[in-house]
């Protein structure tokens, strides 16, 4: 076994299963992961009954929460611990990478290495904290469906979306099956959600920032912007491929990790 544990953090409104390829391809590189599902944001295993009821009481409570990037990042390192894993490779997608950034800056020991993918460090503007604020209630309010509709032509590249089914529906899938009041918790987790453009130039682990050539929602400019500040990092641009860069391009996404670990960590 490998001694750079890795751990995956998963995008919003996402779960541990769209890491699927990166599990197999690293546990067969004999490297350890863990990929666990984020806050509120837990994987449905169709074949188990899932129980949601809340607890009485519950209900007000859980349909205001907010799940910080800071919350998400303290369950890691209890996580970290449960496993007795002292320091890992932190890789992170879209908010798994503003929980990355948390991580870095709440315990920065327990952290080898960076991969930065579909992320960026500045945090919302007004605007784009109505946007979620709107969002919050439209899955409060209708479910899951709406957004699944809307969101996953923007999350995968024109290529995918024409040629590859099997990760369009998987994608949907895991949209459409998200509880709506952890997906709202975790969109106010991110319209609350610090700007990290100051932590860039204090990161000193070996970092890798990846992005989709085709991605509307973080684009090129975002991981270039990190790329430029953070001292020893490389950046992979990967082709045909939007924000699921892991997703629709697993043996690029996978090539590039791997080099990456085997000249950093
Ligand atoms: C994600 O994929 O995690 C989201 O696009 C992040 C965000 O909305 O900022």
């Amino acid at each position: 076994m490998n001694d750079s544990p890795v751990i995956l953090l998963h995008g919003y409104p996402f779960d541990r299963s769209m890491w699927r390829e990166q599990i197999d391809f690293l546990n067969a590189q004999e490297y350890q992961v863990a990929a666990p599902d984020l806050l509120g944001l837990i994987t449905r295993d169709d074949k188990l009954q899932f129980v949601d009821e809340p607890i009485e009481g519950e209900t007000d409570r859980q349909a205001e929460a907010c799940h910080t990037m800071a919350d998400m990042a303290r369950d890691i390192e209890g996580l970290m611990d449960a496993l007795r894993i002292e320091r890992a490779v932190i890789c992170g997608l879209s908010m798994g990478g503003y929980v990355a950034f948390e991580f870095m800056h709440l315990f920065p020991e327990r952290v080898r290495a960076l991969i930065l993918a579909g992320t960026r460090a500045p945090a919302d503007n007004e605007q784009e904290k109505q946007v979620r604020l709107q969002q919050v209630e439209q899955m409060l309010a209708k479910g899951m469906s709406e957004i699944a509709g809307s969101s996953v032509p923007k999350l995968l590249s024109p290529r995918t979306l024409a040629e590859k089914p099997g990760v369009v529906a998987q994608l949907r899938e895991m949209v459409l099956r998200a509880d709506p009041k952890g997906a709202a918790a975790a969109q106010r987790g991110m319209a609350a959600r610090r700007d990290y453009t100051g932590d860039l130039e204090t990161i000193d682990v070996p970092t890798l920032v990846i992005v989709g050539r085709d991605d509307p929602i973080r684009p090129i400019a975002d991981a270039e912007f990190m790329h430029k500040r953070i001292r020893n990092s490389r950046l992979e641009i990967i082709a045909n491929a939007a924000h699921m860069t892991n997703m629709e391009q697993p043996e690029i996404f996978n090539r590039a990790v791997l080099s990456f670990l085997r000249d950093t960590v």
